[in-house]
């Protein structure tokens, strides 16, 4: 059987099949504020388009969705609550949708948590987290919109009942708000309170996402008793001209090995993130950084730069993540939000937007110098039909089909390797300035290079007319080698509505070439491609439309179009299967 195939219209024209191939039948601007379209308020999703849906990402069945929202792992059940609207596929009418999984990756749906019903939220009830209080009490801080000029206030809301395994009824009590901005705060960007920690001194913290004039900042507030809160006179961290810092999230990570912290933990052993997601951007930056509990202040590493140039927990559509602890497998995971890349109408029409990330574990890189992120292990019960090849040579131009599985929903993970670095292309000093974004869309995958481009060229169609690259690029800068990444939405459908938002994603990898290898994985599911550089180091996530690559007529191909000869050391594709995924109702609210 031949599982390789050759397209001509992709510059490729010779292909040296000398890999072996095994096939398993085990069967086993981001675009993403949040406009206000009044006139879309009351538009009630009538039909919804299946084609792009995603087969095994979070999504409820129909309507908008965003930020997720207060994740926890409570009495052996998964909760993952996000921002909502029961009424249509735009931003507005937010609630906290709930569903529960036993495992992340099969979920139930249940009523909404919380929905505006009181003084204290009855313009919007919008994100916050969890934190499980001493005696194993679960406990929500979440943001209240009280009047039409958006004035933010910071609310509760516990369980109705302990004892339903699934915490279906959520109580907000009359003694809310918890928090109120006081005259220096900007009341109107005042959000998102992260997971509470607890200080040795047996005092609570939380912190706040805001801007003062154009600075960014998180405003710190300390409580004893978890009701009465007191602002902290300085904010933990501020940063000049970087805008209005939603979804704050700020915990610690060990300085070795992958595994989790509660947020409450503070040793020498450990380092600290704190992550915003940057409103004007609409990317999430992050610091590693030293948390000083006497201080209450936070000092990010001189690695880490502090500010748009900063790291980025994902290069692509993703924003508003949040972290949680999970103490049964003793990790943290993060959830993040990938929200559409196509237009307003074209949400109206399809009746849903917004899709959740698959959860990723986190942990510190052994250099201490960034996050690692990997999908979390549970993802695998989902592949099924595997295909795999191995010690197969590319040289410049070649091209091969990975066949055997279903490429609009798999899993793909490939390592390369090159016998030499000599042929990487210098890097242009006047790219420094540039964001690796501007670079890739400078060197797309069909410039040819030296050591890169190769890839995958994911959500193919059969003759390429469409398709989304994933690929490296190796630069040699005066003293090291620089390694780009991209993911370039720009030919990723031939639909060309005007305000569709296809763009070259990028970021550098941080990677030790030594032995001359790269690894890249990708999870392909019909409209997103989400995508780990060398094991996690570089995240990218696009959003693609295309109108031939889709179901059965998706394609996958491995590429390389430099001139250095690229080797798959391994490829392993798996297709992947379909969770049950919120789709038992037993409520109307949706
Ligand atoms: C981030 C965000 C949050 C806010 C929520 C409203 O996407 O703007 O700051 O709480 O969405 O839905």
């Amino acid at each position: 059987m031949n599982y390789f195939k050759k397209s001509s219209l992709f510059p490729f024209p010779f292909l040296l099949l000398c890999c072996s191939i095994i096939v398993f039948f085990n069967n086993g601007v981001v675009n993403a504020s949040h406009k206000v379209f009044p006139e879309l308020q009351s538009t009630s999703t009538v039909d919804v388009k299946n084609v792009h849906r995603t087969g095994y990402h979070f999504q409820p069945p129909k309507n908008w969705i965003n930020d997720p929202n207060g994740p926890m792992y409570y009495n052996g059940v998964y909760h993952l609550f996000y921002q909502y609207n029961p009424h249509g596929s735009v931003w507005g009418n937010i609630v906290w949708a709930h569903s529960v999984s036993m495992d992340l990756i099969n979920w139930i749906p249940l009523e909404p948590a919380i929905y505006p019903s009181k003084v204290f939220d009855n313009y919007g009830t919008w994100s916050g987290s969890a934190t499980i209080l001493p005696g194993n009490k679960p406990i929500i801080l979440y943001t209240g919109v009280v009047d039409a000029n958006k004035t933010q206030v910071q609310n509760y809301a516990i369980p109705a009942n302990l004892s339903d395994p699934f915490l279906r009824k959520w109580i907000k009590p009359d003694n809310n708000p918890l928090i109120v901005a006081d005259v220096n705060i900007n009341k109107a960007q005042f959000r998102d309170p992260t997971t509470a920690w607890l200080g040795r001194d047996g005092y609570w913290r939380t912190l706040i996402g805001s801007v003062l004039g154009n600075k960014g900042l998180t405003i710190m507030y300390k409580s004893k008793s978890f009701m009465k809160w007191k602002k902290v006179q300085h904010p933990l961290h501020s940063v000049d001209d970087t805008g209005n810092w939603e979804c704050p999230d700020f915990f610690p990570v060990l300085l070795d090995g992958t595994n989790g912290l509660d947020a409450s933990y503070n040793g020498k052993n450990a380092k600290h993130i704190l992550k915003v997601s940057l409103d004007v951007t609409r990317f999430e930056y992050y610091t590693v950084g030293t948390y000083d509990t006497k201080k209450d202040r936070y000092t990010p590493n001189n690695t880490s730069i502090d500010g748009w140039k900063g790291l980025r927990l994902d290069y692509g559509n993703y924003y508003a993540s949040k972290s949680f602890y999970d103490p049964s497998k003793n990790r943290r995971i993060m959830w993040g939000w990938s929200n559409e890349s196509d237009t307003v109408d074209d949400d109206v029409k399809k009746g849903w937007a917004g899709i959740q990330t698959i959860p990723r574990k986190l942990w510190l890189d052994p250099t201490g110098k960034q996050l690692v992120q990997w999908p979390i292990q549970e993802l695998q019960t989902l592949r099924e039909q595997k295909v795999q090849l191995s010690n197969c040579k590319l040289e410049k131009g070649d091209k091969i089909e990975v066949k055997g599985i279903t490429p609009a929903q798999a899993d793909v993970e490939v390592t390369f390797s090159f016998s030499s670095l000599d042929k990487a292309e210098p890097f242009d000093p006047s790219w420094a300035d540039l964001y690796a974004q501007d670079v890739c869309a400078i060197k797309g995958s069909k410039v040819q290079g030296g050591l890169g481009p190769f890839g995958l060229l994911t959500l193919a169609s059969k003759k390429l007319e469409e398709y989304t690259p994933v690929f490296f690029r190796v630069f040699k800068a005066q003293d090291k080698y620089k390694v780009l990444m991209c993911s370039d939405a720009s030919r990723s459908t031939l639909e060309n509505g005007k305000t569709m938002y296809k763009p070259s994603f990028a970021g550098y990898v941080d990677v030790d070439l030594t032995n001359k290898t790269l690894s890249l994985r990708s999870l392909i599911d019909h409209s997103v491609v989400e995508s780990f550089g060398a094991g996690g180091k570089t995240c990218i996530t696009s959003r693609v439309y295309p109108t031939l690559a889709i179901y059965d007529n998706a394609h996958l191909f491995v590429f390389n179009n430099g001139t250095e000869a690229i080797k798959i050391e391994t490829l392993n594709a798996w297709s992947m299967g379909k969770p049950k995924m919120n789709w038992s109702f037993g409520h109307s609210s949706y």
